[in-house]
Formats: structure tokens, C-alpha cells, sequence
């Protein structure tokens, strides 16, 4: 099937974001940031729904505009029904059926987190997409997972998060560092400027493929108000060494868990998703793993990490190509797994 132009529009969390694919090559990806959660320390989901309500009209004209086509030419709409936020699944939800209803197309529910996987598969100039089967790491703001890929469809979890997720690990140190929300990036900028062995974090021990971040996060504030009472000034004048020390003990249990897994599979085709694929500390060391371990790694483009609807759009594409459609009545979900 060719000349197919897929809507994208995602709303789950706090980024209002509309994309055109054609072909599987992004023409467009609009996304809009809610400045307004940062003074909050975390996303406040009444002001979410709010700000996509607000944003979506203009995100998605100014993603047809930018694609150069009208949306007559569009095939079908592509929506993430979730997981996410209830308040803003529903705003782009209730769009895209509204949408493909006016202009009598295809509507296509996207699950979030397959999507932040299959951004793998849009077709770049320069892209690697990798062969079927691969192992991803999903690490976001609400996610950490160890997903195999047998098919574009086909997934297992081979292990998760049984509590907080390292995106949720990174923003909640950030924040008793006095950062801003989202914290990971600035924890990541600050942690390449200091000595990763200054401080010593132990690593938690659960089993298998699973992840825990909860008792890093309590050890870290353990740690900050014991130096904090004895000198006011610890957090500033060791603010690099900090986050280098908390950067250096996040990424060694991602990749620990990763090096697991390709024992345990024999898989070596290893990609990441997700916001914090963004990390510049796991690119490092996903391409030292090339060299040592033999592995082939899939890491995406900047812009593909954290929430955009360029990821479903190419999700939507794919179902498109089956002929995989959702019926109008289609309701968005809160809670929704990999595998659903
Ligand atoms: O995928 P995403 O945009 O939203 C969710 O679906 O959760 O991920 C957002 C998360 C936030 O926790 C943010 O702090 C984190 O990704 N993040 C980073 C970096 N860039 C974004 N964490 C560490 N290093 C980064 N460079
Ligand atoms: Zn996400």
C-alpha cells in the first residue's frame, strides 16, 4: 500500500502533540509543552486536560500545515488510547473520533507504550530499524520495562518496575535537589560536568528482571538531609559530583538488567524507548556494549524519546497496514499494558 498519510495525536501526560507520517516518513511533529507543571514539582492532571484542550486545535492544524497537505489527503487518524492521564486521553481521544468522523476515514487507537517502541520503525534517510526478534528498554517517567519483540505486535514483558520508574527516580531526586520539574534532564547535564564515584549508592536487590527504585530515591534523601544538617551549603557546592554519583548508580542497574536479559534470550539486538533513552550517560554506554559485548544497539533520535505523536502516527501506520481499525465507540484507558 503506498501515498498513506497518518494523523498521529497524543495527549496521555502533559505534551500536547500532533504528527503527519507519509509512508512511514514523518512530514511533521508538532509538540507542544505544558510549561505549567514545573512550579508544581510534577504533572497536576486537572491543569493537563486543561492545556490540551487548550493546545489541540492549533498543534494538530499547525502539523497539517507543516506536512504541506490538507486533511482531505489524510487516510486515517491515529490516537493513544493510553495508559496515561484519564483527563487528557480523553481530550485526544474525543478529537481524533470527531476528526475521523467528519472526514469519514479510519480510526486507529495506539497503546502509549508499544508506541515509544515502534518509533524504532519510522523510516529515516539514516535509520537502523532492528530485526525482529530485539529486546527494549522502555524507560520513561511512568515506565521501566524489559519488553522481547517477536513482531511488530508481538510482545513479552520480561520484566518490570515493581515500583517507581527510573524516569520517577531521576525527577524525584531532581526535586529534592531543588531542580525543576522534569529534573532528568538537568540531573543528566549537571551529572556530565562531575565525578561519577563520589558518592556511593547501593543498588537494590530484587529478583530477576525486575526493577526497584523506590528505596535509591529515600536513600538519596537519607543522604542529602544527613550532609544538608552538616553543612547548608553541601547540595551547591557538590551539585555535579551529586548527580554524576546518581546518574553513574541508575545507569549501572540498567544495564545490569539489560546484560541479564541477553544472557537469558541470546538476543543481542537491544534498543531503547522512551524519555529516558534521552539519557546521554545510557547512549555512552549502549555503544561501549557494542564494542565489548557484540551487541547491535537501536537508540532513537532526540525527538522520538519523550512523548511525540510522530510515535503514533508510524504505530497507526502499522496498523493501518492491516487493516486493524477501532470502532467509534472505543473508550480511552488509564491503565493499559505493553501487551493489550
Ligand atoms: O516518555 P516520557 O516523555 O513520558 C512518559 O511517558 O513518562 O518520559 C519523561 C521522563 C521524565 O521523567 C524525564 O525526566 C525523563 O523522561 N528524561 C530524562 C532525560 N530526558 C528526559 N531522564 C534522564 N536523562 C535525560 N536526558
Ligand atoms: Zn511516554
Amino acid at each position: 500500500m503506498q501515498n498513506i498519510y497518518i494523523l498521529g495525536i497524543e495527549s496521555s501526560c502533559d505534551d500536547t502533540s500532533a504528527s503527519v507520517i507519509h509512508d512511514g516518513k514523518v512530514l511533521s511533529n508538532i509538540v507542544a509543552n505544558q510549561e505549567v507543571h514545573s512550579k508544581y514539582g510534577g504533572v497536576v492532571p486537572e491543569l493537563a486536560s486543561r492545556a490540551h484542550q487548550q493546545n489541540i486545535v492549533p498543534v494538530v492544524q499547525q502539523a497539517i500545515e507543516q506536512a504541506k497537505i490538507t486533511k482531505e489527503q489524510l487516510s486515517a487518524i491515529a490516537f493513544t488510547r493510553g495508559p496515561g492521564l484519564m483527563g487528557s486521553l480523553l481530550v485526544g481521544t474525543s478529537f481524533a473520533k470527531s476528526l475521523a468522523l467528519g472526514l469519514q476515514i479510519p480510526l486507529i487507537d495506539v497503546n502509549h507504550m508499544q508506541a515509544h517502541i515502534l518509533a524504532h520503525f519510522i523510516k529515516e534517510d539514516d535509520s537502523k530499524i532492528p530485526p525482529f526478534p530485539f529486546i527494549c528498554l522502555t524507560i520513561s517517567g511512568g515506565h521501566t520495562q524489559i519488553v522481547k519483540i517477536t513482531n511488530h505486535f508481538e510482545m513479552e514483558i520480561l520484566g518490570e518496575t515493581i515500583d517507581d520508574a527510573v524516569g520517577e527516580a531521576y525527577d524525584k531526586s531532581a526535586k529534592i535537589l531543588g531542580l525543576p520539574y522534569p529534573g532528568g534532564p538537568l540531573v543528566d547535564k549537571y551529572a556530565q560536568l562531575g565525578n561519577p564515584k563520589a558518592f556511593q549508592f547501593t543498588k537494590p536487590k530484587v529478583g530477576d528482571l525486575d526493577f526497584s527504585f523506590s528505596g535509591l530515591k529515600t536513600q538519596i534523601l537519607y543522604f542529602l538531609q544527613k550532609n544538608v544538617k552538616e553543612n547548608s551549603n553541601f547540595i551547591e557546592e557538590n551539585l555535579h559530583d551529586i548527580c554524576a554519583s546518581i546518574q553513574y548508580t541508575i545507569i549501572e542497574i540498567l544495564i545490569g538488567k539489560l546484560k541479564k536479559a541477553v544472557t537469558q534470550t541470546g538476543i543481542k539486538h537491544i534498543a531503547i524507548a522512551g524519555g529516558v533513552s534521552a539519557n546521554s550517560e545510557i547512549r555512552k554506554r549502549l555503544k561501549i556494549a557494542e564494542k565489548h559485548w557484540n551487541w547491535t544497539t537501536y537508540v532513537p533520535k532526540f525527538e522520538y524519546t519523550t512523548d511525540n505523536a510522530a510515535m503514533i502516527a508510524i504505530t497507526g501506520y502499522l496498523k493501518y497496514l492491516n487493516e486493524d481499525y477501532s470502532d467509534v465507540s472505543i473508550t480511552a484507558k488509564a491503565r493499559l499494558k505493553v501487551t493489550e
